[in-house]
């Protein structure tokens, strides 16, 4: 089956890609992914400076999936956006930064110097972080969304720019940040960011998985995947005629894709899977897609995507 998709415009050679966050912060992570088979290289939320995040212990993994609580370590963007011409260089894939702000001001000026000054492809704004004491995280306050999402989307520039969204737990909030997403130029949105404030307890050691902000971190692999599913569903209902959706959240294989596709998701990410195996999982989940594809007689994504059957 052909498994070429078109993001306005930009091309991937299949639906398969890293999500912001696993081995995707130093250039030698991005050089492996430029070698794998990863449709496409997505760089690590970058913010206005260089950080190192957390303490460790940070990031664990369990059977289940994994925990982390990273704090956003990255080069800082300048260092991204001299590299990519590099990755550029013979080309072979898309390339998509995460940018990531600790004010409304920062979205803005690093929106503005990857719209003007950069070869990126495709840019992913990283609402899943913290906003001002006392708030919740961005996504969850839809005034200040607002505001940094209409800002952006003013400014010039041709590279199609989406929403890394956090989960949603309740309709009346999906409602509120799809109706936004309408009154702008939001491209595409990407369900969905780990799953936050969750605690792992080690029975054995009677301690919590990592240290970090009172134990506290955020799941991503099998804990969350009916979440992610079900805000790729929620927010197609609301924006399909207008806006593409990336689907993210638990995939480990063929299948996952392939129920993340039905829910309405164009393309993929993979996360903690990229993290557990390593760059090899982008050919076998692409094999494994296939296969099941065969088996189902299915020839084509546009029979799949979007097509879950009634109950
Ligand atoms: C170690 C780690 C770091 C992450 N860092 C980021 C990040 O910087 N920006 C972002 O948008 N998401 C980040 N995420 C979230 C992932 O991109 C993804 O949304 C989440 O892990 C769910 O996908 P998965 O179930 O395939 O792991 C991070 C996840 C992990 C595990």
């Amino acid at each position: 089956m052909n498994t070429e998709m078109n993001i306005w415009n930009v091309k991937f050679e299949d639906i398969i890609y890293n999500s912001s966050g696993p081995e995707c912060t130093t250039l030698a992570h991005l050089n492996a992914l430029w070698a794998s088979s990863s449709s496409a290289i997505m760089i690590k939320s970058c913010s206005p400076e260089p950080r190192d995040g957390n303490p460790t212990p940070r990031y664990v993994e369990t059977d289940l999936g994994s925990i982390n609580s990273m704090w956003l370590p990255n080069l800082w963007y300048k260092e991204y956006i001299g590299y990519i011409p590099k990755l550029k260089q013979d080309y072979k894939k898309p390339v998509v930064c995460s940018i990531v702000g600790f004010k409304p001001q920062d979205f803005y000026d690093l929106v503005t110097a990857f719209q003007q000054d950069s070869d990126v492809d495709m840019l992913e704004v990283n609402l899943s972080c913290p906003n001002v004491v006392g708030k919740p995280q961005i996504a969850y306050d839809f005034e200040a969304s607002e505001e940094i999402i209409k800002n952006i989307c003013a400014i010039p520039g041709d590279k199609p720019i989406g929403l890394k969204l956090p989960p949603y737990f309740d309709p009346i909030h999906v409602d509120a940040m799809a109706n936004i997403i309408l009154k702008y130029d939001i491209d595409f949105v990407t369900c969905i960011n780990s799953v936050g404030n969750t605690l792992i307890i080690d029975p054995e050691t009677e301690q919590p998985l990592i240290k970090p902000k009172g134990w506290l971190g955020w799941l991503g692999w099998d804990y969350i995947k009916p979440i992610a599913l079900a805000n790729v569903r929620w927010f197609y209902k609301r924006i399909w005629h207008k806006t593409k959706i990336i689907g993210c959240g638990g995939i480990k294989n063929g299948v996952d894709v392939f129920e993340h596709l039905l829910a309405w998701a164009s393309i993929v990410q993979l996360g903690t899977i990229l993290a557990k195996e390593g760059p090899g999982c982008f050919a076998r989940i692409s094999r494994e897609f296939q296969e099941y594809m065969d088996k189902k007689w299915y020839t084509s994504l546009d029979e799949i995507i979007g097509n879950l059957k009634e109950l």
